[in-house]
């Protein structure tokens, strides 16, 4: 008997191409989940046209028609247990998630970042690589906690600055790097591979 899907529930606010490549791994298989429904604060995130088009449940929740930053979270939270959600993924949402839905799912909120942090956390972690001049920057997939771009890292894996880059060129090898690992982190929350001791995150044997 096969086990039961994870059922996740992801977060954006733009385009949505980490959603597209977790969906479709769902859909062939390769990740034993399913995304059940997919939250944006912002109403024209490309990310709700691609839930559309598989049938997931796309939510808009606009912030300014919330009183405040607990009601706002509140209600992502009612979303997401009225969708049975077990794990929530963060893909390119941008912004902070209040502790209303991180104590309601502990160790089970995944966020993706667009550098090797603790280098350039933040909203500009590519730019800020370039413009720093370093010569490697990354992609980090890491448990969310309640400061931005913190909790125990997962996965990271590097990517070079080349000689000419321009923030465009190093967005599309990060892009494309995030398209990969972060379903691969996924899968191993799946599989029950990953323990957190501390600030480490371990992962096990398959
Ligand atoms: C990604 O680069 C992610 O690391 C950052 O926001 C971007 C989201 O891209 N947090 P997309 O909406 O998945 O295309």
């Amino acid at each position: 008997m096969s086990s039961a899907l994870i059922r996740l529930g992801v977060l954006i606010s733009g385009s949505g191409s980490n959603l597209q490549a977790i969906i479709d791994r769902c859909e062939v298989g390769e990740l034993p989940a399913k995304v059940v429904v997919v939250i944006s604060n912002k109403g024209d995130a490309y990310g709700l046209k691609r839930a559309e088009r598989h049938n997931i449940p796309g939510i808009f929740l606009p912030r300014k028609e919330f009183p405040d930053e607990r009601s706002y979270n509140n209600a992502i939270l009612s979303n997401l247990k009225e969708h049975g959600v077990d794990l929530v993924v963060m893909a390119g949402y941008m912004r902070l998630l209040g502790k209303e839905v991180l104590n309601a799912y502990p160790n089970r909120v995944l966020n993706l970042h667009p550098a090797l942090l603790p280098s350039f956390p933040g909203a500009h972690g590519i730019k800020d690589a370039l413009d720093y001049g370093v010569k490697v920057t990354g992609v980090t997939v890491h448990f969310a906690n309640e400061v931005f771009d913190e909790g125990p890292i997962i996965l990271q894996e590097a990517v070079p600055i080349l000689e000419d880059d321009t923030e465009e060129m190093l967005a599309e090898r990060i892009h494309a790097v995030e398209h990969v690992l972060y379903p691969r982190a996924i899968k191993l929350y799946c599989g029950g591979r990953l323990q957190i001791e501390g600030r480490r995150t371990r992962i096990k044997e398959g």
